[in-house]
């Protein structure tokens, strides 16, 4: 069973009440998950690897680390995950972003994907999958199949809020996927969204009702 992190440093929760508000608008809801995503992407980076290599500072010569091994890919599923990119790229400026599109259908709350665009090198990467939102756990599970099958093993998911029953499906279904999560909320209501939430995270960001 793949691993759950629940990434709630204060400066997270704090953010987060702010971004549950219903009087918050789009500006600061965006500015305040690029924030969080920053401060997350520091854990989810935590395990990177490092070799040593020789400096010269203005004193002497020393032995200091690099980052090494795979280089690092951002998934964003969108619309939200979009939300989420230009934090995980301040702190790592050289990753590769890719995009994978899927709605939920209103209805049946099913995954239906409408696009997908990722670097040539995918498989070699090691991937961040980001989304604000784990719900039913429809999305992300579609997101790190389409992955999959084009060959990309190296996953991880890095969502805001998810609700038990996603978390649930995401580790039975991708149980090699560690998940990373700011804020683990009481339940779906019969629309499938996260209460208490904070709403449609893909209309808070970009302002479409
Ligand atoms: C939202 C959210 C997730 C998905 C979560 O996207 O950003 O992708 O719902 O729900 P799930 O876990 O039940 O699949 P939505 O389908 O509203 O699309 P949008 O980002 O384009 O608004
Ligand atoms: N998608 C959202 O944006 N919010 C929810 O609560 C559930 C799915």
């Amino acid at each position: 069973m793949s691993n759950v992190y629940e990434i709630n440093h204060p400066l997270i929760q704090h953010k987060i009440s702010l971004m549950r508000d219903k009087d918050t608008g789009t500006k600061d809801f965006r500015e305040l998950l690029e924030e969080i995503s920053m401060l997350m992407a520091y854990e989810v980076t935590r395990d990177l690897p490092l070799r040593e290599v020789e400096v010269e500072t203005p004193i002497c010569k020393c032995l200091t680390k690099v980052l090494t091994g795979k280089k690092l890919g951002i998934v964003p599923i969108l619309r939200a995950g979009l939300g989420m990119v230009d934090g995980v790229m301040k702190l790592v400026p050289a990753a590769k972003v890719g995009h994978i599109g899927l709605y939920r259908d209103p209805e049946t709350l099913k995954p239906v994907e409408y696009y997908c665009k990722l670097p040539p090198d995918v498989q070699e990467r090691e991937l961040i999958v980001v989304d604000p939102m784990l719900a039913t756990g429809g999305s992300s599970i579609a997101a790190v199949n389409s992955l999959k099958e084009r060959g990309c093993t190296s996953i991880k998911l890095m969502c805001l809020i998810g609700a038990p029953e996603g978390i649930q499906a995401m580790q039975e279904a991708h149980p090699d996927v560690d998940i990373y999560i700011a804020a683990i909320d009481e339940k779906l209501n019969e629309h499938g969204y996260i209460v208490p939430g904070l709403g449609d995270a893909g209309d808070r960001i970009f302002g479409t009702k």
